[in-house]
């Protein structure tokens, strides 16, 4: 082979970014998802909480101008999310019972899913619902929904959006699938495992979302990715990267050591990923350092910028985005 298996792909993949709208007013930031994206998406705006923030009261105006940006600039948009552990509003946290907190969701999913039907190319039905506290063998992450309606809510999530958007794709999505270890080896076991289980109550998923949410400093498993790609391929499953960026909070060496160890963790994601084929989409998590949510959650200890992203804060391009531009 010459080369990692994504530089031989096929075709291009669609390259798209998470746009924010507390900064869509600034035009050069505007440009950045113009210029080089085939894909623009709401980053928060379509979150439960934020979309629909009291029990009969959405708020789809941020959102509509962000998915209303993508298409007027001939581009392509993508939902995120529906069920989350996150963003679940205190109206719908106050509820008690399952029959209503049901109702309840397929109330949003009509709602918020059916508007947007026919405009987004796949949703994110599940969001982070695999478990990631020690000892890591539950399958299910403690939620909101898990304790409500127990891991059928993903069964309940996905017909629900098949239903009010038939065309959308389907997507699991998580975090933490490409690292090399035995906790993730589970996360990715469990992954497959939902993904089986949702086929064999015949409820459709088109994709597996990869966060990619790279930790510099820790080893892609590009074999294991590979296997994980492959295994759901079998099933008739794809693979998506939903979030990618970088948090490079161990790398010394400053911007030029911090690049250089980005473009190795992003060409080993790719490698792994492209094993099984190309991708639906590669899919960034904001397009310039100068706003990102790894600063804010995990900043570095000495006070300089994170620079997890496709672009610098001056708005030039990281040599990892060469790999995939
Ligand atoms: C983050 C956003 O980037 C922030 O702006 C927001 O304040 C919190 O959520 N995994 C996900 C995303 O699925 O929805 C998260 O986005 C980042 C981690």
């Amino acid at each position: 082979a010459s080369g990692p298996a994504f530089a031989a792909a096929p075709r291009r993949v669609p390259f798209g970014s998470a746009i924010q709208a507390e900064y869509f007013d600034d035009a050069g930031y505007r440009a950045l998802f113009r210029d080089h994206c085939d894909i623009v998406l709401p980053m928060n705006e379509l979150k439960f909480d934020l979309v629909h923030p009291e029990r009969e009261v959405f708020a789809f105006e941020p959102a509509d101008r962000l998915v209303d940006f993508a298409t007027e600039n001939g581009k392509r948009s993508r939902g995120h999310t529906v069920v989350w552990w996150n963003g679940v509003p205190p109206w719908l946290a106050a509820l008690n019972d399952p029959r209503e907190i049901e109702t309840e969701l397929r109330r949003h999913v009509d709602a918020v899913v059916g508007r947007y039907a026919g405009r987004l190319e796949s949703w994110d039905v599940c969001n982070e619902v695999v478990a990631h506290e020690a000892p890591y063998d539950a399958p299910m992450r403690d939620s909101f929904w898990q304790r409500a309606l127990g891991s059928r809510h993903i069964p309940i999530a996905f017909r629900a959006v098949a239903g009010a958007d038939p065309k959308a794709k389907l997507v699991l999505n998580d975090y933490d699938l490409e690292f090399r270890g035995e906790r993730y080896d589970r996360r990715r076991a469990s992954i497959v495992e939902i993904a089986r289980q949702l086929q064999d109550a015949a409820i459709r998923i088109d994709a597996v979302g990869i966060q990619g949410h790279l930790y510099a400093d820790q080893a892609v498993d590009i074999e294991a990715l590979g296997r994980f790609g492959e295994a759901l391929k079998r099933m008739g499953i794809a693979l998506i990267v939903t979030e990618l960026d970088v948090i490079d909070w161990k790398i010394s060496g400053g911007p030029a050591g911090q690049d250089a160890a980005a473009a190795k963790s992003v060409g080993d994601l790719l490698e792994g990923v492209f094993a099984a084929g190309p991708p639906l989409a590669v899919i960034a998590w904001g397009m310039t350092d100068r706003h990102s949510w790894v600063d804010d959650v995990m900043p570095h200890g000495d006070g300089t910028p994170s620079r997890p992203l496709p672009f610098d804060a001056t708005g030039r391009p990281k040599h990892w985005f060469r790999l995939i531009e």
